[in-house]
C-alpha cells in the first residue's frame, strides 16, 4: 500500500515508525514531515493545511491511503476534498471535526445525548459573559470555542483572572475567531487521563489509556502546553472503570454523531476528568493524539496499517489490538520560552548516541535537517520514548537517554508519570 501520512510533529513521526514496519506498505510519503521524519517516508514539501495540493499529490502519487494528523487539516476539510476526488483517506469530514474544532458544538452535543460533562454556558457577548462569571464565582473555566493550539482554555482561579480571560479572548482578540465565542465551565476536579479509539464511526477499537502532562513546569505547575509528556497504560483507569468510559462516553458519542447525520470516522480522542462523581468529558479531539501516540504506538503489537485501512472501510466490528505487557514513557524536550517565544535553529547534539539503543525511540517533532546538522524548528522539538516491563522501567530509558541530548535552551518536566510512581524524584534521577 502506498501512504501518505499528513503533519510534522512527534505524532506523525510515531505513526511513520510503526507504518514503516508494516509488511503491508509499499511506498511512505509524508507532508510535510520533520528531520527524523525523513529517514524513514519521502519528505514532500507541503503544508498540512494545503489541503488541495495535497489531494492533487494523493492523485498524481496514487496513494492508496492518507493517514491525517493535525487538527488544522481536518477543520480545513482534508477528508471532505479527498473523499470528493474518491482519494481514501483516515480522519472524520469537517462537519464531523466540528467535535474538536468547536468547544461549542461539542458541549451542546454532549448536552443532548447525557454525555457526562461540566456544566457549561456559550457566550457571543463579552458583557454576558463578564455578568455570568460575576454570579457564580470563581474558580472557573473560559474556553475559546475554536482552534487555539490547547492555548484557549484558561482555569481562573479568581474572578479577576476569569474576567480577563473574556477580555484576552473576547475583546483583545488573542485568538482572532477562535475566542469570539467562548465556553465558559465549572471547574471538574480529579485526575485527568486520556481515551483513544479508532473508529470507523460504529465500532470502536480503544488504544491503551494515557495520561498527559500538560502544564510546562514539574508538579503540574506554570501554562499550559501541548503536552510535556505521557505514559501509558495508567493505572488510574482499571479494566471496570475503562468499560464505564466505553459505554457512558465513547459509544454514545459516536452514535450522537451518527444521529446527527454526522458519522464520525478515525481517531476519537476523550481528555477526561476522574471526579468524585464519575469520569467527565473535558474536551474531545478528532485526531491522534500527542504525544500520546508516541508513548502507545511502541507498545502496539499489531500491524497499525491494515487496522487504519478497514477502519476506513467499516470494518471494525470483531476487532482487537494486541499490546505488549509493559508501559511506555515519553518525555518532551522543547525550545527555551515555549510555549511563548522561542528560537529556532539550535544545533541538536548526542542523538547519534542514542540511534541503536534497546527499547528508546527518539521521535521528533519540531526539528530540520540541514546539511548533516539536526537543529531545532519548533517549540516541541524532540520526543524521548522508553519501554520497559514497568513505568520506572520505561521512565529510566527515556531520563537515561536525554542525558545525552543537548540543544540550548532545552527544557523538559523531570517527573513524568510522577501521579503513579510513588517516589517520582528517584525515577527521574
Ligand atoms: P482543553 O482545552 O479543554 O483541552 O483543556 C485543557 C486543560 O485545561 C485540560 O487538560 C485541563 O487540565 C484543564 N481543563 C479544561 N476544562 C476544565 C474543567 N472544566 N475543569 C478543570 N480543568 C479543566
Ligand atoms: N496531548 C493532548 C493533545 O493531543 O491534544
Amino acid at each position: 500500500m502506498r501512504v501518505l501520512v499528513i503533519g510534522s510533529g512527534g505524532r506523525e513521526h510515531a505513526l511513520c515508525w510503526k507504518l514503516s514496519r508494516s509488511p503491508e506498505l509499499t511506498k511512505l510519503f509524508c507532508a510535510p514531515g520533520n528531520g527524523g521524519i525523513g529517514e524513514i517516508a519521502e519528505l514532500v514539501d507541503i503544508g498540512a493545511e494545503d489541503v488541495e495540493a495535497l489531494a492533487e499529490f494523493a492523485e498524481s502519487k496514487d496513494i492508496d491511503l492518507t493517514i491525517v494528523g493535525p487538527e488544522s487539516a481536518l477543520a480545513k476539510g482534508v477528508v471532505d476534498l479527498f473523499e470528493k476526488r474518491g482519494l481514501r483517506i483516515f480522519g472524520p469530514n469537517k462537519a464531523s471535526a466540528r467535535l474538536e474544532s468547536s468547544k461549542a458544538f461539542a458541549k451542546n452535543l454532549m448536552k443532548k445525548y447525557q454525555v457526562p460533562t461540566g456544566q457549561f454556558a456559550i457566550f457571543d457577548d463579552p458583557q454576558a459573559a463578564r455578568a455570568y462569571v460575576r454570579q457564580l464565582g470563581a474558580p472557573i473555566v473560559v474556553k475559546a470555542d475554536g482552534l487555539c493550539g490547547g492555548k484557549g482554555t484558561i482555569v481562573a482561579g479568581t474572578l479577576s483572572e476569569a474576567l480577563g480571560a473574556i477580555d484576552l479572548l473576547m475583546e483583545d482578540k488573542i485568538f482572532k475567531q477562535a475566542g469570539e465565542r467562548i465556553v465558559i465551565e465549572e471547574r471538574l476536579v480529579g485526575e485527568e487521563a486520556s481515551i483513544i479509539v479508532l473508529t470507523d464511526g460504529v465500532t470502536a477499537l480503544p488504544l491503551l489509556t494515557a495520561q498527559d502532562h500538560k502544564r510546562l513546569h514539574e508538579g503540574d505547575k506554570g501554562p499550559n502546553t501541548g503536552g510535556m509528556g505521557v505514559y501509558a497504560p495508567t493505572p488510574i483507569i482499571d479494566a471496570a472503570l475503562a468499560s464505564q468510559v466505553m459505554e457512558q462516553i465513547i459509544l454514545p458519542t459516536i452514535r450522537a454523531m451518527a444521529s446527527e447525520g454526522l458519522s464520525f470516522k478515525g481517531v476519537l480522542y476523550a481528555g477526561l476528568m476522574l471526579t468524585s462523581e464519575g469520569p467527565k468529558v473535558l474536551e474531545y479531539n478528532a485526531r491522534f493524539g500527542d504525544p500520546e501516540t508516541q508513548a502507545l504506538l511502541p507498545l502496539l503489537k499489531s500491524d497499525l496499517l491494515p487496522v487504519i485501512d478497514d477502519a476506513v472501510e467499516g470494518r471494525l466490528a470483531g476487532m482487537q489490538l494486541q499490546w505488549e505487557a509493559g508501559s511506555g514513557a515519553c518525555v518532551v524536550l522543547a525550545s527555551g520560552g515555549y510555549p511563548g517565544d522561542f528560537q529556532i535553529g539550535k544545533e541538536i547534539r548526542g542523538l547519534d548516541k542514542l540511534a541503536n539503543r534497546r527499547e528508546l525511540l527518539v521521535f521528533h517533532a519540531g526539528t530540520k535537517m540541514d546539511r548533516g546538522r539536526c537543529l531545532t524548528w519548533g517549540g516541541r522539538v524532540l520526543n524521548v520514548v522508553g519501554t520497559g516491563p514497568d513505568l520506572e522501567a520505561a521512565l529510566k530509558r527515556a531520563y537515561d537517554a536525554i542525558g545525552e541530548i543537548q540543544f540550548e535552551g532545552m527544557q523538559y518536566r523531570k517527573d513524568i508519570g510522577h501521579r503513579a510512581l510513588k517516589n517520582p524524584a528517584e525515577a527521574s534521577s
